[in-house]
């Protein structure tokens, strides 16, 4: 079965071709990085009118890389939300037109399972059931996954998402978009025990998280300390690299704590690290030892596949088409079908 998988949620025009669900045939992903970076985040306007320009040059490189027409295709795979409202409907649109003409058998995905399956792109026999920690620019949340295409949500954050903690901690130290990437190189060369900024564990048993104390924490030391800011770019670059490191160590403990806490409470057999933070060199290493260290293996894609792509959309419509069955391509049930921004993981 050919999946052509196109995702359009946030600052990314990607579209896949995925055979059988797991081999990637092709994965073409345009990024607007450069168009919102002079904003330091994305400007969902612009987002859109980007994807527009985008989407078909998009759909036709994944395709001709794929080696396949749009006629062999079997089914379509669009992320229908969680994202930027105006920035899904490009790609829904554009998926129900292209099901439509070529009368081909249209599924809607969640964004977030998307992230949880492109850990199968690579490790087909992840064991279930699992636990899978999917951080993102926008989500930071907790499932236990008991078998395909079934989940309970464990725990989520209660105001920022962690990689939106980076991004914006990386502009309080005028390191650029988007921060994760750049505040994960920095730490490198700073010392974790520089600052010690807070934790927030919210309860013993609690699995949610909360980021903006620790965002509002690196604001006010900041503040404080206006004299660090004004040194010679050799002292100010060792400073800011101690405060990334320092804010990257306190979102990583926390993380790796409540992860590690469900994984024993949750008794699962594996555990999953997804979505764009999962990138973060320190929680991918932190993740592994700690998992090592009760008996779990921690399994986490390679970078291009923890960023938002399209590969994850078509390898997540084709498992839960296996459990759920696939629509048949006419007559055409998507006309109704919404791009929702809150859209929220299927329990049960
Ligand atoms: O999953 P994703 O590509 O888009 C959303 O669905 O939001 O995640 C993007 C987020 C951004 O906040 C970015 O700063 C963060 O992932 N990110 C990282 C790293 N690479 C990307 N955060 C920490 N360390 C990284 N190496
Ligand atoms: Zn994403």
């Amino acid at each position: 079965m050919l999946i052509l998988g196109i995702e359009t949620s946030c600052d990314e025009t990607a579209a896949a071709v995925v055979e059988e669900g797991l081999r990637v045939r092709s994965n073409i992903v345009s990024s607007q990085l450069e168009l919102h970076s002079p904003y330091g985040g994305v400007v969902p306007e612009l987002a859109c009118r980007m994807h527009v320009e985008n989407i078909l040059p998009v759909i036709s490189e994944a395709l001709s890389e794929g080696g396949v027409s749009l006629e062999e295709i079997d089914l379509i795979a669009v992320t229908r939300g969680p994202g930027l409202i105006g920035a899904l409907l490009v790609g829904l649109s554009t998926a129900k037109g292209l099901a439509y003409a070529q009368r081909k058998p249209l599924v809607g995905v969640n964004h977030l399972v998307g992230h949880i399956y492109a850990a199968f792109l690579e490790q087909p026999s992840v064991p279930f059931p699992f636990l899978a920690l999917v951080v993102s620019g926008g989500h930071t949340e907790l499932y236990r996954v008991k078998e395909h295409a079934r989940y309970t949500l464990l725990g989520s954050t209660r105001d920022d998402a962690a990689g939106e903690a980076f991004d914006k901690v990386a502009k309080m130290l005028d390191l650029g978009y988007p921060g994760g990437p750049i505040i994960d190189r920095s730490a490198r060369q700073g010392d974790p025990q520089a600052i010690d900024f807070p934790r927030a564990y919210l309860g013993k048993d609690s699995l949610d998280f909360s980021f903006s104390g620790l965002k509002t924490a690196v604001q006010i030391y900041l503040k404080r300390h206006p004299q660090l800011l004004a040194q010679e770019a050799e002292e100010r670059s060792a400073w800011v690299c101690n405060v990334a490191a320092s804010f990257q160590q306190a979102v990583v403990e926390v993380l790796v704590a409540k992860t590690i806490q469900a994984a024993q409470r949750e008794k699962v057999a594996s555990i999953l690290l997804v979505g764009g933070v999962a990138c973060n060199t320190l929680l991918r290493r932190e993740l592994r030892a700690r998992g090592e260290e009760i008996g779990l293996p921690v399994f986490y894609p390679s970078p291009v596949l923890c960023t938002d792509n399209a590969a994850m959309i078509a390898c997540a419509a084709y498992f839960h088409g296996l459990k759920e069955g696939f629509p048949p391509a006419w007559p055409p049930h998507y006309l109704e079908m919404d791009a929702v921004a809150a859209l929220q993981v299927p329990e049960g």
